[in-house]
Order: structure tokens, then sequence, then C-alpha cells
């Protein structure tokens, strides 16, 4: 094997869950664009934080609360260079991708978009980048708009320019499709929003975990992702922003540890980004954060991009060739424009069922609209897909046993 690839199975044994049989079966977990599995170095650092230094950060002048204030600004450094944002000060710490888009639309949405507007988003969203902007446009009476998809794979740029002639306030856009699999072609769509006048906004929820990013390339004005997805913990996640914007925008939520005065009278923000983060933190989650970062780039991210890459392209050439079986998204051959997320159905069984069935065999995969129903529903014309997702700790054994679970499935439902 070159040394350049990575080895899934020196890597899974970071992960104690994959000693852990799962229906008398060794468990393949194929669902990380849910949310991925946790290395063992992750979850020392959380418990090595309560056990050793556990205090409130910002606020005590006492040894482990400076130690817990430095480990927690210290994360927001590594997530800062993590994804090229410049210093600590352009990150943001949130609940998740949800809690970031959402705090994009109800601050700077609320402060810039008016009666009349438009706002644009694509047709491949998340409801997290649907919804915020829906409940935006609602309040403003201003106008959403979907750029429509090309081939059910890509976003259609002739349509897109179009769409951009409305001159919108607002474009907000996936880099990594979570049905399609699709990569976007984010920075040559956010320099041609830039230049219709368009604030940008990038959902990278799928697409940080899994390729290197670098968010002062794209150009864009916020982005977005989620700690739980990239090896870390759930409850935090991250909202980079342009600085001359966090510091022109109002901050969503008051409380402690966001003023730098208060008076009867009237407040006074702290600076960025702590303006934006009232009362306790997770400071555990940040934590963790900083713990899987560490560990992703002790891995690389272009190998963990070329992995994907590899084993996307072996479960399509295996897929595509079972009678039946349909892929969503780009092309195989395509595997460039592709992330490691590949959905399919199997003609004429239910989704769940198929979920099911690989469930009895220890394999997980998701079944559903995947929180983008415009897109499954409206564009694919589907109730429901079956998702496979890939990353570090999978290879082409765990394609392998989906590929006879299909068959398995098939077989109970007599499908030739
Ligand atoms: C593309 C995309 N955006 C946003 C989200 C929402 O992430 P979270 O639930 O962590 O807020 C997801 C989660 O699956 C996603 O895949």
């Amino acid at each position: 094997m070159p040394a350049a690839e990575l080895d899934p199975s020196e890597i899974k044994k970071d992960f104690p869950i994959f000693d852990k049989p799962i229906n008398g079966k060794r468990l393949v977990y194929l669902d990380s664009a849910a949310t991925s599995q946790k290395p063992r170095q992750v979850v020392d650092a959380i418990v090595n934080y309560y056990y050793t230094f556990n205090a409130n950060i910002h606020r005590g002048i006492y040894k482990i609360s400076e130690q817990a204030t430095e480990e927690y600004e210290r994360s927001k450094e590594q997530v800062a260079r993590f994804v090229n944002a410049g210093k600590g000060e352009n990150i943001i710490y949130v609940r998740n991708t949800t809690e970031a888009l959402n705090t994009v639309a109800l601050t700077f949405g609320n402060k810039n978009v008016s009666e009349g507007d438009h706002i644009l988003i694509s047709d491949m969203e998340h409801h997290s980048n649907i919804v915020p902007w829906q409940l935006l446009a609602k309040r403003k009476s201003a106008t959403l708009d979907f750029a429509p998809l090309k081939d059910n794979a890509f976003i259609d740029m002739s349509s897109y320019e179009k769409l951009l002639q409305n001159n919108p306030k607002i474009v907000a856009l996936t880099h990594v499709s979570n049905v399609l699999g699709t990569i976007n072609d984010i920075k040559k769509i956010a320099s041609m929003a830039k230049k219709a006048g368009a604030t940008v906004v990038v959902d990278g929820a799928q697409s940080v975990p899994h390729m290197p990013v670098d968010v002062s390339d794209i150009g864009c004005d916020f982005f977005a992702f989620s700690a739980h997805k990239m090896l870390g913990p759930s409850g935090i996640g991250v909202l980079y922003g342009k600085k001359e914007l966090l510091e022109t925008t109002e901050p969503l939520f008051g409380g402690g540890d966001m003023i730098s005065s208060v008076r009867r009278s009237g407040s006074e923000w702290n600076e960025i980004p702590w303006k934006f983060e009232a009362g306790t933190p997770n400071i555990e989650g940040a934590i963790g954060l900083g713990a899987a970062i560490k560990y992703l780039e002790g891995i690389g991210m272009q190998r963990i991009r070329n992995h994907e890459k590899s084993i996307t392209r072996y479960a399509m050439e295996s897929i595509s060739s079972i009678p039946g079986a349909e892929i969503y998204g780009p092309k195989l051959g395509m595997t460039s424009e592709r992330g490691g997320v590949l959905s399919f159905g199997l003609n004429g069984v239910h989704p769940h069922d198929v979920s099911q069935i690989f469930d009895s065999e220890g394999i997980a995969i998701r079944a559903g609209h995947h929180c983008a129903m415009p897109l499954v529903t409206e564009v694919l014309r589907k109730g429901s897909v079956s998702r496979m997702s890939f990353y570090i700790y999978n290879d082409e054994s765990d394609v392998d046993a989906a590929v006879s679970a299909i068959k398995k499935v098939k077989s109970i439902f007599h499908i030739t």
C-alpha cells in the first residue's frame, strides 16, 4: 500500500465502538453523514477536562479556570487554522450548523434584508439551509428563490446566473450535498454571487469533515459546520464570519460574557467573537472539537479526501452493476465532483425495509428524506431514499458487506 493511503483497519483501533458486535455481527457504520463515530482521543480530551481542570472560562482568577480558558481559546485557533479563517476572532461557537445558519438569518439577515429583496438558495439544500431563509423571507416580505438542478445532480448554472440578476441580498448554498454527494464549485459560485452584490453564506456541514476547506480562498462571508460530523462531540458547531461583518452585526442573545459593560440605561458589547457567545459556552465541546481537529490533521485532509474518493468509486462500481439499483447524484466517472455520500434506490423496495435488512446484518445506513424534502420529494420525486456515507474508518470490505445486504434485500423481495 502506498504511504499516502490511509489504513482504515489501523484507524478503527482508535474507535472503541467497533469492538462491540451489533446483531451478532461486526458493526459496519455507513452513516457518518448523519454523525461520525468518535475516537478515543476525543473522548479522553473531554474526560481529562472534567477530571483535571473543570472550571468556568473567562472569569476565574485561579489556575484551573485559566487552563480551561486557554484550552477553549486554543481550540478556536485550531478551528481558524483548520479552515484558514484567519484568527480565532472570526470563529463563533454555536450548537451546530443549524444554529449557525439561523444566527446569520436572525442577525445579519434581519438587519439587511427588506421588503421586496431576494434570497437565493438551491434545490439541494438541507432543511437547515432552507427554513431559516423561509422564516426570514416571511418576516421581511422578501422572496426566496431556489436554483434548479441539472441532471438531478448539479446546480444549473445558466438558471443560477439568471437568478443572480435579481441581485439577491443573500446567497446561501451547501458546499457538499448530503443526499446527492455533489461537491459544488463553491469558489466560482461565491465569486459570481459577490459580483451580483450578495452576501454569501456556505453550509459546510458535509465538506469540512471530509476534505481540505479554505474559507478565505472560497471568499464567502459566512461559513457553518458541526463538530459531531467530524469526530467531535455533539452540541458544538462553528460559525465563521468575516471580521467586518461580525463587527457590524448585532448579537442574537444577550447575557453574561457577551458584554463589555452593562448599565441600567443600556449595554455595550464585548469584542468579537465573544459578542456572539452569551452565557457559559460548551467548554468540553470546544476541547473535544480541538482534539478532533488534531486527529484529522494527524491523518491529513487530502488523504481523507483521496480515501473517500476511492471508496466511493468502488461503491459506485459495485452497486451500479446490480440490476434494479439506482444511484442518485453525479454519475460514475464523476467522483471528483462527489463526496463520500451515496444515495440509492432499489426497484420497488421501501428504503425503510432496506435499512432494516441492512441492520440485521450489522450495517447502519440511513433511509428517509435526509432533511432535504424539496430535493427528495420534488426533484428526485421519491418518498425517501437509502443513503450510505463513508469516512476514515470505512474500507472496501464495508462496501462488500453493503453489496451482500442489497442482494439479500433483493432475494427477500423477489427482485430479479
Ligand atoms: C448539508 C447539511 N447541512 C446542515 C446539516 C445540519 O447539521 P446539524 O444537525 O449538525 O445542525 C446537515 C446534517 O445532516 C447537513 O448534512
